[in-house]
């Protein structure tokens, strides 16, 4: 039986390019049971890319990745998602027309015979948010059009915890929202942990990074500068990894942190 702080995700020595433009070097990168990994860099520095690697959107060149400790190909979507790897994008990709219910399920719903198990399906939707304390959230039969960006980005999240993942990785989640917004939204990241899940939160904002994350991974050019725990450093330190790869004794040694330019 896994206990918190055991890996569930660890990729090691992971390497991308796409074409002559070499995106990821060597990376390093676990997830940890009950724990949020928080993966922070500069525009282009690499994490979507190694994100959508770990959601079997881009192959990678070289490298391994361990689930649960065992070593696994993640050859597509489907083979992350039967992992119990969830993504949650940016963009979010729900359907407007669509209520929260039939969102959460969208492409996996659960049938009677033929006809769809609406009731199921709206119980185990209704379960999942009383599950992460959300309460913002009226009624899981409301279009998703109707919702506001906090309350989008709710259901995104609830949707990936639904799927007895074991791992949720949201991208810059609180990025559109308002300062009420992303506390609901911090406060759901932080309660997707405290109920089981590895989970990795990619963001450029400090305060959430801090408010949080338990450990915090900064890539730098495509390289990890260093992986730390948050209790351990400074904003300003997190700042100085992000933009010149190294912060007095942490971060990539000079030399390497001027190669990688
Ligand atoms: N499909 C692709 N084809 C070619 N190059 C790509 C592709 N996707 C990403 N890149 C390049 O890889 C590098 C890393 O991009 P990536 O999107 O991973 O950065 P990021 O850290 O997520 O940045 P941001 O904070 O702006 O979202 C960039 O130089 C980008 O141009
Ligand atoms: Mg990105």
């Amino acid at each position: 039986m896994a206990e918190n702080g055991d890996p569930v995700l660890a990729l090691t020595g992971l390497n991308k390019s796409f074409g002559p433009v070499h995106v990821l070097h060597d990376v390093d990168f676990t997830l940890r049971q009950g724990e949020v990994m928080a993966l922070v860099g500069d525009n282009g520095a690499g994490k979507s890319t190694l994100i959508k690697c770990i959601a079997g959107i881009h192959p990678t060149d070289s490298g391994t990745i361990e689930f649960e400790g065992r070593p696994v190909q993640i050859g597509g979507p489907r083979d992350a998602a039967e992992l119990g790897i969830e993504v949650v994008y940016q963009d979010l990709a729900l359907a407007d027309n669509l209520d929260i219910v039939q969102n959460m399920f969208l492409g996996r719903e659960r049938r009677n015979g033929l006809v769809l198990d609406e009731d199921s399906m709206e119980e185990a939707a209704r379960q999942t948010l009383a599950r992460l304390s959300v309460r913002t959230v009226k009624s899981v039969r409301q279009q998703v059009a109707s919702l506001s960006g906090g309350q989008r980005q709710t259901v995104a999240i609830a949707k990936a915890a639904l799927w007895e993942s074991k791992v949720v990785i949201l991208d810059e989640p609180t990025a559109a929202l308002g300062v009420q917004q992303t506390r609901q939204v911090l406060d759901l990241v932080r309660r997707l942990a405290d109920t089981g899940h590895a989970v990795g939160l990619i963001s450029h904002n400090m305060n959430d990074v801090f408010e949080v994350a338990d450990r915090i991974t900064a890539l730098y050019l495509g390289r990890v500068a260093a992986v730390v725990r948050r209790a351990e450093v400074t904003h300003g330190q997190v700042v100085e990894l992000i933009t010149a790869g190294r912060s007095g004794d942490l971060g990539l040694a000079p030399t390497t942190a001027a190669e990688s330019i």
